[in-house]
């Protein structure tokens, strides 16, 4: 292969097995840009993620934790400026403001670049430059596509390894001439000669920057999670999204890049089925994708696929056959305990990264919920001694854990399928205390797409900003949209429209579901977390044509009867408190509707908006 010649620093030494010029061309490029002393090729072995880890530990980084009780594991603790995705910061710098649509940050490509480019200028000066080669899906699947992130982050580098199949293998997939998605990373933090390094370096000018045309990510002054790991939501999320609209054009359907777990059910008498189910950040996705049935569901399984992102391809049948990207799972620590998720507990006893929680005296970890009882000392997620009455979270609320998806007890057999497997149901749910009722299923996918549409959801601690305020988050995509949101809406009614053509059968329902409702205290009514299965269960039913419900304003609901009780004392009166339908309370909520569409109105689908008048007729009648 050629080598190119570099302004100066840094030597390639590619590697022989790589076979791609332009690959190495890019490489060559960003490193002359961005000035490293060194560049390093990872080839995702074990020996080099132990490698890296080690010299994280040395530089002060990680800690690693107690081997006998945490073996193989690490604690990271980031700057406490740095320690959630930045929204307000996210751009998709498409050709034009309307591409973007009304819901994303926007810039001129040009004067993008013209920002960004004095910034990558000599930023990873003094560091090391990990060229990271990573599959998203199964390698070689045909709803797999492979990305390449340059970073200066060795945290990044071990963390990729985990989230994504990543390594010398990808390079096989891409030979001399495959696609790659160009991700650049910096933590924006050159070191002049001399300079002693911080443990967690990062800059307080922050970017996250798509370019939809070009598909190319640079994100710019972030260690941390969905900001640094550019697989996930930068690349599978809002790069992929505009990849499977702009395949519409191409093949007549396109696909879906969705924020969904995949998670399959199968009932005693194995039937079985897989569901795909959208919630914003920290409503308990992964507590969802793991779930363990109550004891009186005897015979039901639940399995993961994934917890955080699906890509949905339709097959030839007409059915919308899903694939997870991801090969772990960064999910949210606090809350999490042997009875939330006991799946993820067993996940992460071992070989885990640990990201901002808090560190106990015998080098284990601790975040808020692990235990009833806290410990009498802990080193807090920023360093300092902590005890019960410090009046301080020990763990940040958006402290995390990096596990590899094989560690899952529950993980479904199909979960690495270069084929996918096929969706039976959507599910779309919110975090809202009020208004909203535990299930409803659309009459017709229209219907589904406007309850996904309008969704709203009290907001959380994965992104920066305030917290406990409802904002609309149109299929708990609006953080991780790459391309218009009315846009997006039309290429999923044309999907349903061309998918039902084929075999409306086949046609997954869609479900609006709130396990979040809350009584006169504020206390969650809904039981939640295994109990979950109940609703479930119902769902089945209905796909399999079993179950019944009673129809009312929004769709079908399932009557008090219509649910297992067994195991749990749930009354008609409980159940009455989280399924009512206050017309008052909707007559407000619609109002929030109109006020979003009218922030949509560009390409808003009529179809919406013909949904919307049906529902007021119904509320007024
Ligand atoms: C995540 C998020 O990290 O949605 O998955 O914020
Ligand atoms: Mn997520």
């Amino acid at each position: 292969m050629n080598q190119p010649v570099m302004g100066g620093v840094a030597t390639l030494n590619v590697p022989a097995y790589i076979k791609q010029q332009k690959l190495i061309n890019w490489v060559a490029e960003i490193a002359a840009l961005t000035k490293p002393d060194r560049i390093y090729w990872c080839d995702g072995s074990q020996e080099e993620y132990d490698r890296l880890c080690a010299e994280m530990v040395a530089a002060g980084t990680m800690k690693k934790l107690n081997q006998e009780k945490r073996p193989n594991s690490y604690l990271a603790c980031s700057d406490p400026t740095d320690v959630a995705r930045v929204e307000d910061r996210t751009y998709i710098c498409s050709a034009t403001k309307e591409e973007a649509g009304p819901t994303n940050n926007w810039m001129e490509p040009a004067d993008m670049r013209a920002t960004l480019n004095p910034l990558f200028d000599g930023c990873m000066v003094g560091r090391t430059m990990y060229v990271v080669p990573f599959s998203m899906g199964p390698l070689g699947s045909p709803i797999a596509h492979i990305g390449v992130e340059l970073s200066d982050s060795p945290y990044v580098a071990v963390n990729m390894r985990i989230m994504t199949r990543m390594g010398k293998a990808v390079y096989d997939v891409l030979g001399t001439d495959g696609e790659f998605v160009p991700c650049v990373h910096t933590v924006g933090a050159p070191l002049k000669a001399g300079q002693k390094d911080v443990a967690w370096p990062c800059n307080p000018t922050k970017y996250i920057v798509h370019y939809p045309e070009t598909r190319e990510i640079w994100s710019y002054g972030s260690g941390y999670g969905g900001n640094a790991l550019l697989g996930k939501k930068c690349f599978a999320l809002r790069i992929a999204s505009n990849m499977g609209h702009q395949d519409a054009a191409k093949d007549g359907m396109g696909w879906l890049a969705e924020h969904m777990l995949i998670l399959g059910v199968e009932s005693p008498e194995g039937k079985k089925h897989y569901v795909a189910a959208a919630f914003p950040s920290a409503c308990g996705k992964t507590n969802f994708a793991m779930l363990i049935p109550p004891a009186s569901f005897d015979g039901w399984k639940v399995t993961t696929i994934g917890d955080d992102i699906a890509w949905i391809k339709p097959g030839a049948d007409g059915r919308l056959y899903a694939i997870n990207p991801e090969a772990g799972y960064f999910g949210v620590a606090p809350g999490t305990n042997e009875k939330t998720n006991f799946n993820c507990m067993a996940s992460m006893r071992e070989n885990t990264i640990f990201t901002n929680v808090a560190l106990t005296d015998d080098g284990d970890v601790w975040w808020e919920g692990l235990t009833k009882e806290a410990p009498s000392h802990l080193i807090d997620w920023q360093g300092k001694d902590w005890t019960p009455t410090s009046g301080t979270k020990a763990a940040h609320p958006n402290a995390r854990f990096t596990v590899a998806a094989t560690q899952n007890p529950v993980i479904d057999a199909a979960w690495d399928d270069p084929a996918g497997v096929p969706i039976s149901a959507f599910i779309f749910g919110g975090r809202r205390s009020t208004t909203v009722p535990l299930v409803t299923e659309a009459r017709n996918w229209v219907e589904g797409v406007y309850m996904a549409a309008t969704m709203g959801s009290e907001t959380t601690a994965a992104a920066a900003g305030q917290m406990g305020v409802v904002r609309r988050d149109p299929f708990a995509m609006l953080p991780f949209m790459g391309y218009n949101m009315s846009d997006y809406f039309q290429h999923w009614l044309n999907l349903g429209e061309k998918l039902g053509k084929v075999n409306a059968a086949t046609l997954p329902k869609i479900y609006c579901v709130n396990w979040f409702r809350t009584d006169d205290q504020g206390h969650f009514v809904w039981p939640g977390f295994g109990d979950n299965m109940r609703v479930l269960k119902w769902m089945l039913e209905r796909i399999e044509g079993s179950a019944g419900g009673i129809e009312n304003i929004f769709g079908t609901t399932p009557r008090f009867g219509d649910l297992k009780w067994d195991g749990i004392p749930f009354s008609p009166e409980e159940f009455e408190t989280i399924t009512s339908i206050d017309k008052d309370a909707w007559r407000e909520e619609l109002k929030l509707h109109e006020e979003l569409f009218t922030k949509l109105a560009y390409h808003l689908p009529k179809e919406l908006t013909a949904v919307k008048a049906e529902l007021e007729q119904r509320l007024a009648s």
